[in-house]
Order: structure tokens, then C-alpha cells, then sequence
């Protein structure tokens, strides 16, 4: 298990409960998947414009957006798996950030 106050997860995001990253959930949430996401987002996502960080709208406003996105950044499955579980986990409205 990577620490839960992993320094590759941005300053302006909170550093989740322990309990909250590692409660088993549906969504499959981890510590490697977050961390893995991270780097995705860090990466990929300010290939064409700046970054938008996950806490600036709900789960339900991102997905629209991540679906077209993630095509745009060409992400495989993996990767998009464990996108998916970071902007769950840093996503306005979340309950945990
Ligand atoms: C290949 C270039 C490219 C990549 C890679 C890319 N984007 Fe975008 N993104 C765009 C363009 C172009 C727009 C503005 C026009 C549009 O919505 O298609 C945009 C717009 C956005 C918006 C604003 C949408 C809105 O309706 O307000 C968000 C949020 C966003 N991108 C997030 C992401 C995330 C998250 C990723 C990583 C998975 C990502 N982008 C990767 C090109 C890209």
C-alpha cells in the first residue's frame, strides 16, 4: 500500500481518511488506482489545455466530459479505470475531500 499522504497527490486536494481509501467500495478504489490516476490526470489531461482539476464539479458532471476526454487523450481501458477512480475520489460533492 502506497502512504495515504501520497506527495504526488496535488496540494490543493485534501488528503482523504484513511478509512475512506481503504473502504471497500463498487468502485474498486485503491491506493494504486489513485495514485495510477493521478499520474494519468497529471499527464494526459494538460496535453491540450491547462488542467481541470476533479474538485471543480460533481461525478455527474464529469462523466460526459471524461468520456469524450479520455477519447481525446487516447486512454486504454486500464487507464481509464483508474482515471475514474481518482476524479471519484476527488470529485466536488464526494463526501470525503
Ligand atoms: C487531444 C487534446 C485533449 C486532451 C488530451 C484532453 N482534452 Fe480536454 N479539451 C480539449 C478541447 C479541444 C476542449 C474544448 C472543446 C471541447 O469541449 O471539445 C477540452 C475541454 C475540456 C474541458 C471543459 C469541458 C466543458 O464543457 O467545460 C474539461 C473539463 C476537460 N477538457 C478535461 C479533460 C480531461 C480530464 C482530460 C484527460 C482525460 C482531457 N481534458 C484531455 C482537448 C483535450
Amino acid at each position: 500500500m502506497e502512504p495515504v499522504n501520497n506527495p504526488n497527490i496535488p496540494s490543493t486536494v485534501s488528503t482523504p481518511a484513511e478509512d475512506h481509501v481503504n473502504a471497500t467500495n463498487p468502485t474498486g478504489m485503491n491506493n494504486t488506482a489513485l495514485t495510477k490516476g493521478k499520474t494519468i490526470w497529471s499527464t494526459s489531461c494538460i496535453k491540450c489545455h491547462a488542467s481541470y482539476h476533479p474538485n471543480t464539479r460533481t461525478m455527474a458532471e464529469w462523466k460526459p466530459i471524461l468520456k469524450t476526454m479520455t477519447k481525446k487523450a487516447k486512454l486504454n481501458a486500464e487507464e481509464i479505470q483508474h482515471l475514474d477512480v481518482f476524479f471519484e475520489h476527488f470529485a466536488k460533492n464526494e463526501g470525503w475531500q
